[in-house]
């Protein structure tokens, strides 16, 4: 897979999810399925959006005890979805069981990418909750390195972090960033953001858009502009 535009799908019914969906007619661009559609729908939305055609970044996070982890990934490998993600905070072990768990009898697995800190996690509330005393930027850097180290594809980080884990982890090491808005877009509530083409300019392998997308009033057009100032 090459870099790539996700549309993140933050939507709470599947009937929202397809009459979105539908109007991107003849395309199938690739989408994140997060939490709130998970659960509320169930595995069968990944099945019927996998038979639609679309490639599936399934974000549930996973964080739990190896053998656990293990388990669920097992079940994620069989829905065929394309990517997958976790707590790099599981550790190491969690990590390489996940990656156990996602293999397929024939070798093959979804992509298996890793979150760092959460960016709603402020230095203050890892220093007080976590007791975490390290800079932020040194922590993300450690847990990007022991996800490469787990054997995970990559990282879930601010596309202002991209370049420095290719520099930490590798080129080949993908940085699947969120936090994307056109020049003449609105922020929402991101804070640190940067348009498709500084995404592409900084190495950011996959982008994943959602408001610009999903809120705009010609959302295919808005995709489309995405994936020209993002891929080509
Ligand atoms: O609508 P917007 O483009 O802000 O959506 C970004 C998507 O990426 C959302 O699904 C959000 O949950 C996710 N995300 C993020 N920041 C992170 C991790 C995930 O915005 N650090």
């Amino acid at each position: 897979m090459g870099k790539d535009v996700i549309i993140a799908c933050d939507f709470a019914s599947r009937e929202a999810t397809l009459q979105f969906l539908d109007r991107f007619t003849g395309k199938k661009p690739f989408i994140k399925i997060g939490m709130e559609l998970y659960y509320a729908e169930g595995p069968q939305i990944v099945r019927d959006l996998k038979a639609r055609g679309h490639k599936i970044f399934l974000d549930l996070k996973l964080h739990d005890i190896p053998n656990t982890v293990k388990k669920a990934m097992a079940v994620l490998s069989r829905l065929d979805v394309d990517m997958t993600n976790l707590h790099a905070a599981g550790t190491r072990a969690m990590m390489e069981a996940a990656l156990e768990g996602l293999t397929r009898p024939d070798g093959t697995r979804p992509l298996l990418i890793a979150v760092t800190q959460l960016t709603s996690t402020s230095p203050e509330a890892m220093e007080k909750d976590l007791l975490i005393e390290k800079p932020m930027e040194q922590v993300v850097m450690h847990y990007a390195k022991t996800a490469a180290a787990s054997g995970l594809d990559g990282v879930v980080c601010s596309p202002l972090e991209a370049e420095a884990v290719h520099g930490a982890c590798g080129k080949g090491f993908l940085t699947v960033t969120p936090g994307v808005r056109f020049a003449d877009g609105d922020k929402g509530d991101q804070v640190r953001v940067m348009t498709p083409a500084q995404a592409k300019a900084i190495g950011s392998d996959y982008i994943v858009v959602g408001r610009p997308i999903t809120a705009a009033s010609d959302p295919v057009a808005a995709y489309e502009r995405c994936l020209s100032e993002f891929v080509g």
